[in-house]
């Protein structure tokens, strides 16, 4: 399975095992990790589980929608990197993703 690497507020980095078709968020609320609150539990609604995308990434996943850059422009700590982590799904060839996850989804 893809292993995707999340820098959390504190700073520590944790690497997950991410199965293809979950997303980055799936991944880290299954393993209890800290910064990803997902309040709307993947709907794209909340911007809470907002993440900075190392932009080597960024071609791995399907570029934003309108909804997801609406709700990103009031995220706190917003970064041109900027994504929401439920819109970001795994595939196969994600192994080795490394995202950061900032200290004011909620
Ligand atoms: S979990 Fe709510 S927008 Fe991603």
């Amino acid at each position: 399975m893809p292993m995707v690497t999340y820098v959390v507020p504190d700073g520590s980095t944790h690497v997950v095992d991410v199965p293809a078709g979950q997303s980055v968020m799936d991944g880290s609320v299954r393993n209890n990790l800290p910064g990803i609150v997902a309040e709307c539990g993947g709907s794209c609604s909340c911007a809470t589980c907002h993440v900075h995308l190392d932009e080597e990434f960024a071609d791995l996943f399907d570029e934003a929608s309108d909804e997801e850059r609406d709700l990103l422009e009031y995220a706190e700590d917003r970064s041109p990197h900027s994504r929401l982590s439920c819109q970001l799904i795994v595939r196969a060839g994600c192994d080795g993703v490394r995202l950061t996850v900032p200290d004011s989804n909620g």
